[in-house]
């Protein structure tokens, strides 16, 4: 699976950061429970502002785009709960 966490300047005022340090947790978490989910490698791109917050005026900050699916507002419980629904055995 691969996920971007988008760290311009937007997203980490709004907390990119600690959703990157929670994605480093769970991916600890999941290379010790392998009963509980699939060995699918989680791997994690860092990126500098991908463009979502220069095309709107809508708030989107903080960014993160899942398996080519982004999600705006990203919060950590958000972006965790999406990953674990999708790598759950
Ligand atoms: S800073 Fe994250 S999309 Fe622009």
């Amino acid at each position: 699976m691969k996920v971007k966490v988008c760290v311009g300047s937007n997203c980490t005022l709004l907390g990119s950061m600690s959703i990157l340090d929670q994605i480093d947790d769970l991916k600890d978490i999941i290379s010790e429970d392998s009963d509980s989910y699939n060995d699918e490698e989680l791997e994690v791109e860092v990126i500098k502002c991908l463009g979502y917050c220069k095309n709107t005026d809508v708030k989107v900050a903080p960014v993160v785009v899942i398996d080519d699916e982004p999600m705006y507002n990203a919060t950590s419980q958000t972006v965790m709960e999406k990953i674990i629904n999708k790598i759950r055995k």
